[in-house]
């Protein structure tokens, strides 16, 4: 039988955020494969200080639900409405993410099923960062390669203290993003970006890189 799946550079190129999900559940094992996928990544000295939070729990994503969308409706949302689309994108096409992105803080509550990475450790930093982000983008892309929607998402943490009560964090552990997932109502479709030759340079800051354009 052909093997159909996509390989990892497809899955990579095809992996982006997925804010309409539909709210049918998502198989326990699914999850599992997703966190399993995470904890492969790779952590400071390999110190695996992280911890993750699986949330079906209705009222504690009605709570959170709500701090996401006020920060979305009081904060995010007019300052992007207001300003410049995102770099190499037109002004039409980044209108419909900020759509997608309403979309998704009016009912980031009903998808399924939400991964919360946290980390040991009381001051939240770059550093931390380092050993909690190369997990988070191994579960986004477990997540499409099972086909699963998600979305990287922190703006909730404009109300970090009052998210974090409500997930019950002891003091020293902290978020670091929180990840709805569900079955997509769109299509995956390729990411957009910016080409390498605007952004790699070679041996010298500000001199181009040589092979940066296809073949
Ligand atoms: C650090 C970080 C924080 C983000 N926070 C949010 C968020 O709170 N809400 C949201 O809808 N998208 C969020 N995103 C998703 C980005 O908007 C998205 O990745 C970007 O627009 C590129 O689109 P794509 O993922 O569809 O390719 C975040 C992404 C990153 C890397």
């Amino acid at each position: 039988m052909p093997d159909d799946s996509p390989n990892l550079f497809e899955i990579i190129a095809t992996t982006r955020s997925m804010r309409r999900l539909k709210p049918d559940p998502v198989p326990s094992e699914l999850i599992r494969k997703i966190l399993e996928a995470g904890v492969c990544a790779p952590s400071g000295g390999n110190m695996q200080r992280w911890r993750f939070l699986v949330i079906r729990d209705v009222k504690v994503k009605e709570t959170v639900g709500a701090y996401y969308k006020r920060a979305w409706d009081e904060v995010v949302s007019p300052r992007y409405r207001g300003g410049e689309p995102s770099p190499g994108t037109s002004r039409e096409r980044f209108s419909r993410m900020l759509d997608a992105a309403q979309h998704l803080a009016d009912h980031i509550h009903e998808a399924p099923v939400w991964i919360v990475p946290c980390l040991e450790g009381a001051n939240p930093s770059r550093t931390a960062g380092s050993s909690i982000y190369p997990a988070v983008q191994n579960m986004l892309l477990a997540a499409r390669a099972l086909g699963l929607g998600a979305t990287l998402t922190t703006l909730y943490l404009s109300f970090e203290k009052e998210v974090e009560a409500a997930f019950g964090l002891p003091p020293d552990v902290h978020s670091y993003a929180l990840l709805p997932i569900g079955y997509p109502l769109g299509r995956f479709g390729p990411v957009r970006r910016v080409p390498l030759a605007e952004i790699v340079y070679e041996d010298r800051w500000g001199r181009p890189f040589s092979e940066a354009s296809e073949g």
